[in-house]
């Protein structure tokens, strides 16, 4: 197999004692391939933020629920986010307990809100109607609110979830009232959440919603945790030596204005944070095939059978996803071109990578679209009716092992 131009998997042994081309072979395309080293060390990563023994890192599942992953990251010690049902069980499946849980709703209905709260799992709510449906399914009891502090951040309007444009969290204009119906129900707040917004590389905005956030705290002395959210950014453009997200500063900056803070409290307090991509994003590469290449009206097509009903990102939010190529034959690419490459869905929106230049692609090259693994399996879908793939682990050892299965057209009528 010739490594055409795969100098980030190469870097980071990515494929372990496999190759794509082979992976492709044994699994078939398109193929999600997780690299569960990569995934250990991005928990690790992130536990290391805050340096206090009682400090949680809250798994945003919606990232990628995969049940095999779910368990690696129980297992490096993480606790989950839940959004929904379907969220939890899965979660309960890969064996968190309900109190490692926290659901995050947003406008859930009554059966709902009761499921979770038998279940005995947490529930932070993020409108003054959903506490008042929360004190009348459970009064006497703790529950945690979502807060919006007016700050948010984002790597596009759709994914901003703080300040005035969005409908998450309850405006910190409303304290008064939240408080009013505490008592109406007899509610403890345990804990307060928010959640600016999705992947920022830039750390100040994340510290502004931090601080916005304790002063909303000084108005409840009787917390157990404050959860400050996610949204914690990865390098994208690998091949243009993006630099990654500075860890070791963000960690530094938090620390003052936490140990701070508590002082002020006068009370010790659990911290959370709430990652999704940032754990799981860089673990994830989606392998596709290239199987027709064609000129129209000048701009040249690199057709493969990766659809965005297998990755919705850059059509959703025009994302940038650095590509690899790997191929199996001996044709050379002497010189680079520009490309389009585009999946197999009827749409003229379904573009991976717009005008890219990479080394000359032929028919039959694998191509890998790297980090991957964050909302990308987990916002697939059978649009066209295409077949959702499998999913791989490349496990510390190196070695391939299928965690979950393709899907085959019988699943497809399966609830006629
Ligand atoms: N907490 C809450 C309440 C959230 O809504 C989210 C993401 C997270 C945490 C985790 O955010 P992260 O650390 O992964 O940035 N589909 C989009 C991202 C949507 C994020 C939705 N909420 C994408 O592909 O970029």
């Amino acid at each position: 197999m010739q490594w055409i131009q795969a100098r980030v998997t190469q870097e980071t042994n990515f494929y372990g004692k496999c190759t794509p081309v082979d992976l492709v072979k044994k699994y078939g395309s398109p193929l999600y391939v997780y690299n569960e080293r990569i995934l250990r060390e991005r928990c690790q990563d992130i536990k290391r933020l805050i340096k206090d023994p009682d400090f949680i890192v809250n798994y945003s599942a919606k990232a990628n629920s995969n049940l095999a992953l779910l368990k690696i990251v129980k297992d490096e010690g993480c606790y989950v986010d839940a959004m929904s049902p379907g969220e939890i069980h899965v979660q309960l499946q890969a064996g968190f307990k309900p109190e490692q849980i926290l659901y995050i709703g947003n406008n859930v209905s009554p059966a709902e809100m009761e499921y979770v709260i038998n279940q005995g799992i947490p529930v932070s709510v993020d409108s003054l109607s959903q506490l008042e449906l929360y004190g009348k399914v459970s009064p006497y009891s703790n529950v945690v609110v979502r807060f919006n502090t007016g700050v948010g951040a984002g790597h596009h309007h759709k994914v901003v979830t703080g300040g005035d444009k969005t409908k998450f969290g309850i405006e910190t204009a409303f304290i008064p009232e939240v408080k009013a119906i505490l008592n109406k129900y007899h509610l403890r707040l345990s804990g307060i959440n928010q959640h600016i917004g999705s992947l920022f590389m830039d750390t100040d905005s994340y510290i502004s919603g931090v601080q916005a956030l304790l002063d909303v705290a000084f108005q409840f002395p009787d917390l157990e945790f404050i959860d400050l959210g996610g949204g914690f950014g990865i390098p994208y453009h690998k091949y243009e030596n993006e630099p990654r997200l500075d860890l070791a500063a963000l960690s530094e900056k938090m620390s003052k204005v936490l140990t701070d803070w508590v002082i002020q409290y006068g009370k010790k307090i659990k911290f959370k944070v709430e990652p999704g991509r940032y754990l799981v994003a860089e673990c994830g590469i989606l392998l596709g095939t290239v199987h027709t290449i064609k000129t129209n009206y000048h701009t040249k097509y690199v057709g493969t059978d990766i659809g965005f009903n297998v990755l919705m990102r850059p059509v959703l939010y025009n994302s940038h996803h650095d590509i690899e190529l790997y191929r199996s034959s001996n044709a050379l690419s002497r010189n680079q071109e520009a490309v389009t490459i585009v999946g197999n869905i009827c749409e003229s929106g379904d573009i991976i990578a717009a005008d890219r230049k990479l080394p000359k692609i032929f028919e039959e090259d694998i191509i890998g679209v790297l980090d991957a693994g964050a909302y990308g399996y987990s916002m697939a879908s059978n649009y066209n009716n295409r077949l959702r793939p499998a999913e791989v682990l490349i496990t510390s050892h190196g070695d391939d092992l299928l965690i979950r299965r393709r899907e085959t057209l019988e699943d497809l009528v399966r609830h006629f």
